[in-house]
């Protein structure tokens, strides 16, 4: 039985790294066998500009019908003056997320150690570093209602969001997190900001609850300002962290930062089957879009995740690894990783060189 791949390439970069992706995908399905039926479907802009809508029917079907997607990123200036329920962030990416509920995000900040000097952090800081930031993606104040803009009395604009979670929100995130500690370091730090919202209050009072039911798991709890220092300061000092949707938002570009470049980041987010939606970490990057110079490497990071989560094919999503690796040994770079002496490429140039590394 084939295994229904569906890739949504989006706006901005997303074109020219989707096209990267393909050729990687494209290749180890042939040299293994794989029985994976590639599709592709718009999403973001690029269907607003088809088909009038972020998140077009034909797309949500084809969505549902998938053992499993890959998206890049979507957006840009030419969308941002739509209705914000309109424009592709809100009306395309987040739709697809809660449609699908896919509420467990896993970033996995890991330093390749070819790239310690593209961090901004000295080299003792981040060599070794490997993180698991756990971002609830499909409630919080980026889905909460009521929100809008609206006008009070006196003619004065206001601009209003809702930071809600309940508790089986709270539970099956908390689930998520500690099961991913017990398979790594048994580290978990809840990020929140108990000392100011309430929300945030409960979230840390199930997280203590659910921690009896991981006595190996050390628990422990940070607000996010501080999370957002200690992570500058001693980023090694963190296994699993676990948050909500937009402080996992925040801490996981910061995160990405130690690691040389938001360009290398993947995600997988999940629903309660495992069954999920890859994507990048980085969004659309309008200011360099058809340049050729944006890293694919995150986007090829996310299908190995793909790979391994949701296809069963975790052997090949070690290749795929093995070959980033290997064309970083080499020394090539795009730009958001290069440092002197290593060798400056493109965004084919580095797709290439991973479906090089795949064939030798
Ligand atoms: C991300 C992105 C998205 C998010 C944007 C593009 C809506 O920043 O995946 O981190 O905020 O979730
Ligand atoms: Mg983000």
């Amino acid at each position: 039985m084939s295994k229904k791949v569906l890739v949504l390439p989006g706006d901005g970069i997303g074109p020219e790294i989707s096209a990267e992706v393909d050729k990687v995908l494209s290749l180890v399905n042939e040299q293994e066998s794989l029985g994976l039926a590639l599709d592709q479907a718009l999403v973001g802009g690029a269907a607003i500009d088809a088909e009038g809508s972020a998140f077009p029917e034909s797309t949500w079907q084809k969505c549902k019908m998938a053992d499993a997607i890959l998206l890049a990123c979507v957006g840009g200036p030419k969308w941002d003056s739509l209705p914000p329920a309109e424009r592709p962030e809100i009306g395309g990416l987040l739709q697809i997320r809660s449609r699908l509920d896919l509420f467990g995000n896993l970033r996995p900040a890991i330093l390749y150690p070819q790239l310690a000097d593209a961090s901004s952090l000295k080299p003792e800081l981040v060599s070794g570093l490997d993180i698991l930031i756990v971002r609830e993606l499909t409630g919080g104040i980026y889905f909460g209602q009521p929100r809008g803009i609206r006008e009070k009395e006196g003619g004065i604009r206001e601009g209003f969001n809702t930071y809600v979670y309940d508790e089986t929100e709270i539970r099956r995130i908390g689930k998520v997190a500690f099961e991913a500690a017990m398979k790594r370091g048994k580290k978990l730090c809840s990020v929140d900001k108990a000392n100011v919202l309430e929300v945030t209050m409960l979230w840390r009072e199930i997280m203590e609850d659910m921690s009896k039911d991981y006595p190996e798991v050390e628990l422990t709890h940070m607000y996010v300002d501080n999370a957002a220092m200690q992570l500058i300061r001693e980023p090694k000092q963190f296994d699993v962290i676990v948050t909500g949707n937009m402080f996992g938002d925040i801490l996981s570009d910061a995160a990405a930062m130690l690691t040389g470049s938001i360009g290398m980041l993947p995600s997988a987010s999940l629903d309660e089957n495992s069954k999920g939606m890859y994507e990048p970490c980085h969004g659309s990057a309008p200011d360099i879009a058809g340049q050729g110079i944006a890293n694919p490497l995150a986007m090829i990071l996310s299908a190995a995740m793909m790979l391994r989560h949701s296809l069963s094919c975790a052997a090949t999503a070690d290749r795929i690894e093995a070959a980033v690796e290997s064309v970083l040994d080499k020394g090539l770079r795009t730009p958001d990783i290069y440092s002197e002496g290593m060798q400056k490429v493109s965004t084919q140039e580095m797709g290439d060189a991973v479906v090089a590394a795949l064939k030798a």
